[in-house]
């Protein structure tokens, strides 16, 4: 075991030969539960109803469900790839994971072994990715993450939480910071449990706070996720990176984008293309399930924006680091998967 696999201790996905076993990310951190899904469309639902939630892990989930589809019979292949499909319209995974799992499918390919490459393959990118980009912080850095990028949002070991691990067990990073991340709290709830749990030490702010903690000078890196990258290399991810990225160019912090190249989607010109899911506003009008703003009050709960490339320092994927992403940058490093 290296020193970086020892922060890295969870597993949220796990195929078991017949069904697929998800940790209930809506329970965490009260419940440790797990939810058994035997049919593509309890796969779907989970996805729906964020059981499992994270870009990588969505796609990964999702693999398996088609691996449920093909199991449970030709006929419905093609329909429960599209529900499957159906289930979250932002994080581009989804999509990827299905299209190669329907490449796949096409070729007579075993399909249980193309799920368990795309979960792989994520492992390593991940491990990659957290070299990479620990690599460019300076010793003794103050960083800020947003949502949850880690093993729960993965196959494991995290995109910008993985930099986050590597960057810790390098001896790099001084301080870790994690906004809580409203409406959802996957931030509150879920990154400061993964850390807790694999001895991270971190402090969690009111999302509101981040800019104040940047005028501080407490961070000298914001690093996130993405759930999908434009060719241009806009990136969508969880509502208020954009507010987080605008806030470090004001202040001089370095931001950086952790992703793979499962990710990238060359075929969505930029960021204006993206489809941004909106989610029921009862998660902004209730607070534990119950209501407490007034009557009658309307809300809008989009849960994504887009950070545009020009206030990215640096796109991390397995492929390689793209500092200040232009579209000529991106091609370079992703010309092969143009649509
Ligand atoms: O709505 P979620 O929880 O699925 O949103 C997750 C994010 O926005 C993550 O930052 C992104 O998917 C990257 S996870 C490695």
């Amino acid at each position: 075991m290296t020193e970086t696999t020892g922060h890295d201790r969870v597993r949220a996905v796990q195929w078991q030969g017949d069904h697929l076993r998800l940790l209930d990310q809506r329970r965490l951190p009260q419940h440790e539960t797990w939810i058994e899904c035997r049919a593509a469309g309890e796969v779907a639902s989970a996805i729906r109803d964020l059981a499992v939630r994270g870009a990588p892990a969505i796609g990964i989930a999702a693999a398996w469900g088609a691996v449920l589809a093909a199991r449970a019979g030709a006929g419905a292949f093609n329909a429960e790839l599209a529900m499957l499909r159906g289930a979250r319209p932002t994080a581009v995974n989804l999509m990827w994971a299905l299209d190669r799992m329907a490449t796949a499918a096409h070729a007579g390919h075993d399909l249980a072994l193309e799920a368990q490459a795309i979960q792989d393959e994520d492992l390593a990118a991940n491990r990659r990715m957290g070299e990479l980009g620990a690599a460019l912080l300076g010793q003794g850095t103050g960083v800020l993450t947003h949502c949850n990028t880690g093993s729960l949002a993965t196959a494991g070991f995290g995109t910008a939480l993985g930099v986050i691990r590597a960057g810790v067990a390098a001896g790099r990073i001084a301080a870790v910071y994690a906004g809580e991340t409203r409406p959802w709290l996957q931030g509150a709830r879920l990154t400061m449990w993964e850390l807790a749990r694999d001895d991270i030490d971190a402090i969690l702010i009111a999302d509101s706070a981040a800019a104040h903690l940047m005028q501080s000078g407490a961070v000298q890196w914001v690093i996130v996720g993405a759930d999908r990258i434009a060719a241009n290399g806009d990136t969508a991810n969880k509502i208020g990176t954009y507010a987080l990225a605008i806030a470090a160019r004001h202040h001089g912090v370095r931001f950086m984008v952790v992703a793979p190249a499962s990710t990238v989607d060359m075929a969505t010109a930029d960021g204006e293309a993206i489809a941004i899911e909106l989610r029921d506003a009862d998660e902004l009008l209730t607070w534990a399930g119950r209501r407490h703003v007034v009557a009658g009050a309307r809300a809008w709960n989009p849960v994504f924006d887009v950070t545009p490339a020009s206030l990215i320092d640096a796109i991390v994927t397995e492929r390689g680091v793209i500092a200040c992403p232009d579209p000529q940058r991106m091609q370079t490093l992703f010309g092969d998967r143009d649509a």
